[in-house]
């Protein structure tokens, strides 16, 4: 019996790193899935990896365009008859000091993971309203918690996302449908091993637990607040950081 049998999950950005892991461990758990993501050619490698048309389909979208993320849900109603958990995953960095980032930098950003989230919980919302069930989990980060230096656009889109949760949380909680978010910290993926060397020390020199987390970690945690297990939980920020910054 897996944790997620029978239903259907739509996850944004997952052609790569925490947001395939999240899929790749909904599909173990038995949900069907959708991959979104702005790479059309990585997501539809990624469907492939999960098995293929019977488990999982990759779909273009670009979570900034309300229209694709439209289309992205729909590919879940068409494709596999429901849209039982949406995940909001989607993300980039544009990593500067105020001093030289520019206005499109802080954008870019803001767009992706604001906008990009607020386009999903709303579309998501509208249709699990409807049918009177339903998850959402939104990605936040660790920097949204503290703040960190060079990322003025990362840390106040993130924190966002926490309000935007409560707020959602609030007003879909009689409609049964929970909202829920997770604030990874350093986590091991494409994003953070674009980090200089010198940054990727900082960062583990602030972890209690003296390791980086990996993608699994986070999936497993997203698939706790996805599924019957979180029940009575809603408007939640779960930290998984190893303990960094408590
Ligand atoms: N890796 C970490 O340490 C860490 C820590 C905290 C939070 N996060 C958050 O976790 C999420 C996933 O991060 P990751 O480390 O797996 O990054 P990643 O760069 O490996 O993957 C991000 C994915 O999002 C896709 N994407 C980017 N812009 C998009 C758009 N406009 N529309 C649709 N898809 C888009 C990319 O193509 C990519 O597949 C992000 O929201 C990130 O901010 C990551």
């Amino acid at each position: 019996m897996g944790l997620l049998d029978g239903k259907v999950a739509v996850i944004t950005g997952a052609a790569q790193g925490i947001g395939f892991a999240i899929a790749e461990r909904f599909a173990a758990d038995g949900a069907r899935v959708v991959i979104g993501d702005i790479d059309e050619a990585a997501a539809t490698t990624a469907a492939e990896k999960l098995g293929g048309s019977a488990v999982a389909t990759g779909v273009r979208c670009d979570v900034t365009s309300a229209s694709d993320t439209d289309a992205l849900l729909a590919a879940a109603t068409e494709r596999f008859g429901a849209l039982d958990v949406l995940v909001n995953n989607a993300g980039i960095t544009r990593d500067a000091t105020m001093r030289t980032m520019t206005e499109e930098q802080f954008d870019q950003v803001i767009d992706v993971h604001l906008k990009g989230t607020w386009n999903g919980l709303r579309k998501a919302s509208a249709i699990m309203r409807a049918q009177q069930r339903g998850a959402i989990v939104n990605i936040s980060s660790l920097s949204g918690k503290v703040g960190m230096a060079g990322q003025t656009n990362y840390s106040a889109a993130k924190a966002g996302i926490v309000g935007m949760s409560k707020a959602a949380a609030k007003e879909m909680a009689h409609h049964g449908v929970r909202v829920n978010a997770i604030q990874p910290g350093l986590i091991r993926s494409a994003m953070t091993e674009a980090m200089p060397e010198h940054v990727w020390e900082g960062k583990m020199a602030e972890i209690p637990m003296q390791r980086p987390g990996e993608v699994a970690e986070v999936a497993s945690v997203a698939l706790f607040l996805a599924s019957d297990l979180s029940s009575y939980m809603t408007g939640t920020v779960l930290e998984v950081t190893g303990g960094r910054f408590m």
